[in-house]
């Protein structure tokens, strides 16, 4: 790829001092680290237009991967190892008057220093220590009790990976495993707590130890308990889980107590089709949680209630 894809001008003396600054000795031998020196930088200057508020340019760069990977111009924004050839460096080179300077005009830009780190972060590899360790596989991010946690596991039927090539959560798929799970699973399951992200456990029956060790696992953002014997007296163990993103109850023997008990997930995703809470609870909960989205059935008299209503402020045919 060429400089040349993308049409910015660079000024003369800061690339001159980037080249020296990455060539010379004060600093060689010393490398920096995305998580440690790069992303303190980022932060301040650009991730609120590029990051969870706003994405100009569909570009976020509060994470190594999204910084890694650019926006809607589809170039790599850091190209390792060349500081000079990395569109990154050269919009934040731009002199304040060019349409394509990063920060934009009247914001505050990184200072010298700063740029200087993250030339020289480029020049010797743009690396990410967590990121690299996140793209080992599963076994090597594990010691050797969770590695023992894992086969026995997976011998009882378990499928267990990781969330992704390079995320170093893992997913736990318990529904080939058998219904209730046995003790020593719960002990397997609870050394793998703080590196499992997702546990899928449809259809199964748990014991009250199985619920509570739910509770364990912080770091949770998946929890699939549909058709499950899930039920109100079993939510608050759950109320731990701060960090849940998607809780499905779809078909579990839950009710409207247990769904005012709830407090999570604080966003995401929460399924409730198929249970016996009734949509006045929803609402209140959608209330209270604004930025969950709900999937509920809803039943057929607050079906009736609504197209009823329908009717009579509007001449729709109603069948
Ligand atoms: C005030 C908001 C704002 C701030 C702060 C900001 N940017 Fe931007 N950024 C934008 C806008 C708007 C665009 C789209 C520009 C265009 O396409 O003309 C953009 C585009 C970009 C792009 C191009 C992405 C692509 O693939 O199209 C990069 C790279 C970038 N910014 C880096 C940065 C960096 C690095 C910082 C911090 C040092 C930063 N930006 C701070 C608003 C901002």
């Amino acid at each position: 790829m060429s400089s040349g894809t993308h049409k910015i001008r660079r000024p003369s003396l800061l690339p001159a001092l980037i080249a020296a600054a990455c060539f010379s000795s004060t600093l060689a031998g010393e490398s920096y680290d995305y998580d440690a020196d790069i992303a303190p930088i980022l932060e301040p200057y650009c991730v609120k237009c590029h990051g969870p508020d706003k994405q100009k340019s569909k570009f976020r760069l509060d994470s190594y991967e999204r910084l890694m990977r650019g926006g809607s111009s589809e170039e790599a924004p850091i190209i390792p190892f060349q500081p000079m050839q990395s569109p990154l460096l050269e919009y934040l080179l731009l002199p304040k008057s060019d349409e394509y300077a990063m920060p934009p005009e009247d914001e505050d830009s990184p200072s010298p220093e700063e740029i200087l780190k993250i030339a020289h972060w480029i020049y010797y590899g743009a690396r990410s220590k967590s990121a690299e360790r996140d793209s080992l596989p599963l076994e090597e991010l594990l010691d050797g009790n969770q590695r023992a946690a894992l086969s026995k596991l997976r011998s009882l039927g378990a499928i267990i990976h990781k969330r992704g090539e390079k995320a170093a959560g893992i997913i736990v798929d318990l529904r080939q495993a058998p219904s209730p799970l046995p003790e020593q699973a719960l002990l397997d399951l609870a050394a793998l707590a703080p590196q499992v992200r997702e546990i899928r456990l449809t259809g199964h029956r748990l014991s009250n130890s199985a619920i509570n060790l739910l509770g364990a696992f912080e770091h949770l953002t998946h929890l699939d308990l549909s058709n499950g014997n899930f039920e109100d007296d079993a939510v608050t163990a759950l109320n731990k889980l701060h960090s849940l993103q998607y809780l499905n109850l779809f078909g579990a023997s839950i009710s409207d107590a247990g769904l005012a008990k709830l407090r999570v997930p604080r966003s995401g995703r929460l399924y409730l089709g198929n249970t016996r809470v009734g949509p006045e609870t929803m609402a209140r909960f959608q209330q209270d949680h604004p930025d969950v989205e709900i999937f509920g059935s809803v039943d057929l008299e607050s079906t009736l209630r609504i197209t009823e209503e329908a009717d009579q402020y509007s001449k729709l045919k109603v069948d």
